[in-house]
């Protein structure tokens, strides 16, 4: 899917946005974001991170978006990666879509979701999925009205200190090819038992 106005790719040539990316990012962890950096991080720690961004995206393992807001500046970003397993690669899996805190509310975040989504489609990807913690409503309240259904809860998965919370899975079905043959739950077949 080709770069919007708002929103770009991440890469292979893109070390210089590693400035960007850390300001997002060092304000999202410390300000508590659900993005899985409890801990807060350093600036050394997401540069490595982003270094390893980098390289996914360069390698073609992942797809890194970044939105601007409108005098120019990287304020959201998120990515999306093809599941590894053999027989999940038809999948792709969205984390760490992020927002600036002064930038929020604009529809950054929604822009990046919507490149995601257009992306992976174009890329014959067949379905997303993310998680979202269970209190992180007004990110639930974005992947809902993009067409994500809630498709399962793992009790008590996320701990931030002696706190626990749920970690609630969704799904958003792209397109299938006509020719698959759907199963479901039924018994029969390879790996039935
Ligand atoms: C969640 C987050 C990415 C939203 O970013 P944003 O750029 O402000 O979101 P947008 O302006 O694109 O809003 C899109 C939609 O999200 C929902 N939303 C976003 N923030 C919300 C809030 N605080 N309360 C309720 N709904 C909210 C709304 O449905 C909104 O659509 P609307 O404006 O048409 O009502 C941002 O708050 C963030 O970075 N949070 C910390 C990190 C995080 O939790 N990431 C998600 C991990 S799963």
């Amino acid at each position: 899917v080709p770069q919007t106005e708002s929103v770009r790719w991440l890469g292979a040539d893109d070390r210089d946005l590693a400035a960007g990316v850390r300001r997002i990012v060092l304000d999202v962890v410390g300000k508590g974001g659900a993005i899985g950096w409890p801990d807060g991080a350093t600036a050394g720690e997401v540069d490595a991170w982003f270094a390893d961004r980098l390289a996914d995206a360069a390698a073609g393992r992942c797809r890194f978006a970044l939105a601007r807001d409108d005098s120019g500046v990287l304020q959201a970003l998120g990515r999306w990666v093809r599941n590894p397993n053999a027989v999940w690669r038809h999948n792709a899996t969205i984390s760490q879509v992020m927002t600036h805190s002064d930038a929020r509310g604009r529809g950054l975040a929604r822009a990046v979701m919507e490149a995601l989504i257009a992306d992976a489609r174009a890329a014959g990807i067949e379905s997303l999925v993310l998680n979202v913690r269970g209190n992180n409503h007004g990110a639930e309240r974005l992947y809902r009205s993009l067409g994500f259904r809630e498709v399962g809860v793992l009790r008590d998965y996320v701990a931030v200190g002696a706190h626990r919370f749920d970690l609630v899975d969704y799904q958003l079905i792209l397109g299938q090819p006509a020719d698959i043959v759907r199963h479901g739950r039924t018994a029969g077949g390879p790996g039935s038992t």
